[in-house]
């Protein structure tokens, strides 16, 4: 019994004596201050460059396409990823917010910007040119910019533009659709939605009755 205490007590004195140098280790290990000067280097730059082709993680890029909207050197004409009803409403906000100052909201050139003294008119989106220009182009536009138009690379993140440019051809198609391209049974010129209680007043929002109550339709 007095064995084990002793036994015991000796192996409680080494963990101390252990754990405590193992402390101090961490305490006085050699380190360098955030950018402090450092002898062990010939620049003397403590902080070191990165090593040549880092790639910081999430951001390899291996989807050129979804970066630059070219194959090889051309604009291609397809969307990176499906397009949803999330993507094209979360395109005409951007659209709204970033394009629209000077290519108005419905793309035809006549923003805000341009009527104040903005060197040029953007071209409508609306001319056969740019109908017919791939999505790819679109996406171009933005990452690079066009003529006196900087681009948007930095306030506008690669998905976001993407979404744009599928706003974009949506834009184009509402503006320039034939009978062919209107779902069947819908009536064209599509009716007004029909609306609960409309006072027209502008003081509050008109809310839009739910369509499968007919009965909303007989109240004044
Ligand atoms: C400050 C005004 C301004 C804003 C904001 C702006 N543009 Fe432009 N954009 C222009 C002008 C001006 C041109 C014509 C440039 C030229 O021909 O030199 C142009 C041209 C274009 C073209 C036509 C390129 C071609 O092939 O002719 C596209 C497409 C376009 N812009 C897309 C966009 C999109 C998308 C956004 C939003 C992310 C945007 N622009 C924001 C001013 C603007």
């Amino acid at each position: 019994m007095v064995r084990l205490r002793q036994v015991s007590f000796a192996a409680a004195l080494a963990a101390v004596g252990l754990l405590s140098a193992c402390r101090l280790d961490m305490q006085v290990q050699p380190r360098l201050n955030p950018l402090a000067e450092s002898n062990f280097f010939a620049d003397h730059r403590g902080a070191r460059p990165l090593v040549e082709g880092t790639v910081a993680r999430g951001d390899l890029r291996a989807d050129t396409y979804f970066y630059t909207g070219k194959i090889g050197n051309n604009d291609g004409d397809y969307m990176p990823f499906p397009i949803t009803k999330e993507v094209l409403e979360r395109g005409r906000e951007r659209f709204d917010i970033y394009c629209s100052p000077c290519h108005s909201p419905l793309g035809d050139g006549n923003g805000f910007i341009p009527t104040r003294g903005f060197s040029r008119r953007p071209p409508s989106y609306h001319i056969p040119r740019l109908q017919k220009a791939p999505l790819g182009h679109f996406f171009d536009v933005m990452t690079n910019g066009f003529g006196i138009m900087l681009d948007y690379s930095s306030q506008v993140t690669p998905r976001d533009r993407w979404a744009i440019v599928a706003y974009i051809r949506a834009l184009q198609l509402s503006q320039d659709a034939i009978r062919a391209d209107v779902p069947a049974g819908q009536a064209i010129p599509s009716r007004p939605p029909k609306m609960k209680g409309v006072d027209a007043s502008g003081a509050t929002l008109p809310i839009v009755a739910p369509a499968s109550t007919p009965k909303l339709e007989e109240q004044p």
